[in-house]
């Protein structure tokens, strides 16, 4: 008798931008995983590109997945996007057409609450963008953090400098109130942050040409970087352009793929200047706090790229 896999339901709270786009490509064409929402949270781009964007990559992976609008800016803040480092329209500026899909509901936050309500401790959710909807629904539904499974954050950084400000990363640094009511949540949290991306998941020109000849995916995915593989050539100044969201999914996906981690608190610093929207990672545990957040530090990098490749190709 053929043993079926039973699949880990997963909910992802999204930005969508081209590393975006190829996170929901590693959950889409994950075996292990079945995508049951996807929420879109202003970020990287205003709202409704990031929709588009995500209705773009859901058709490309020939997926049927509900995608609900969320907030259309932060909490406190006044929205600032990372069109400077994706391109206008986030993906690149290669002339996706994206417009005219249409979103499943506009009630994002409420979808959250009562699909996390429907099945306590099944559901994994994947944050991989400003945490404006998860903080809403943690302020509308006190319960809500007793019923997720796994918050698995794209955010912050464990021990490196922010790619914002000195200190901070975007998601965090967009909308810092949100972030500290998440991070001092009963969440099951565990942070990837900007760090572990530089340090492991750095895409070559080499091996995005590799991608790209696998498939239309493949293609897809690679040439969305256009844009960010220049910000990372004159900015960040890596050998290639890299992939923050794809590899916080890859730890969502399994969660092995990890090598390197601490169970620390993580303090949201408020506040304007260098260090708004500083995770201050308790490392000598003197604030006193929980321990409350899985600081992941190190991935498994060739683990990561074959799950790429592996994404790319079926
Ligand atoms: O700092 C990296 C994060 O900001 C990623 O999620 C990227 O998509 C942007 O949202
Ligand atoms: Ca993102």
């Amino acid at each position: 008798m053929t043993q079926t896999i039973s699949k880990q339901k997963m909910w992802i709270d999204t930005d969508t931008a081209s590393d975006d786009a190829v996170a929901l490509i590693l959950a889409l064409k994950s075996p292990t995983t079945n995508v049951i929402g996807i929420s879109i949270v202003a970020g990287n781009v205003p709202i409704d590109l990031g929709v588009q964007a995500a209705l773009y990559t859901i058709e490309m992976c020939q997926a049927k997945v509900p995608v609900h609008v969320g907030a259309i800016k932060p909490l406190v803040r006044s929205f600032a996007s990372a069109q400077n480092v994706h391109g206008t329209d986030g993906m690149g500026d290669i002339g996706l057409k994206l417009s005219g899909r249409i979103p499943t509901s506009h009630d994002a936050v409420r979808q959250i609450i009562e699909t996390f309500r429907s099945a306590p401790g099944e559901i994994d959710l994947v944050t991989l963008g400003p945490l404006t909807n998860i903080a809403l629904a943690l302020s509308i539904e006190p319960e809500f953090a007793k019923w997720v499974r796994r918050c698995v954050i794209m955010g912050g950084t464990g021990v490196l400098p922010g790619n914002v400000t000195v200190a901070s990363e975007f998601n965090v640094w967009a909308d810092p109130e949100s972030a500290r009511i998440v991070f001092d949540s009963e969440l099951p949290l565990e942070m990837v942050g900007w760090d572990v991306s530089v340090a492991d998941a750095v895409i070559s020109d080499e091996l995005a040409a590799e991608f790209s000849q696998l498939s239309d995916l493949g293609k897809f995915a690679m040439s969305i970087q256009r844009q960010v593989r220049e910000f990372c050539r004159t900015e960040t100044k890596l050998d290639g352009f890299d992939l923050p969201d794809p590899i916080t999914m890859s730890v969502a996906i399994e969660s092995s793929m990890s090598i390197s981690e601490i169970q620390k608190y993580v303090r949201v610093h408020l506040g304007d200047g260098d260090t708004r929207g500083q995770t201050v990672v308790d490392h000598l545990e003197v604030l006193g706090r929980n321990k409350s957040c899985r600081v992941v530090l190190r991935v498994d990098r060739n683990r990561f790229v074959a799950m790429i490749r592996d994404a790319l190709t079926s």
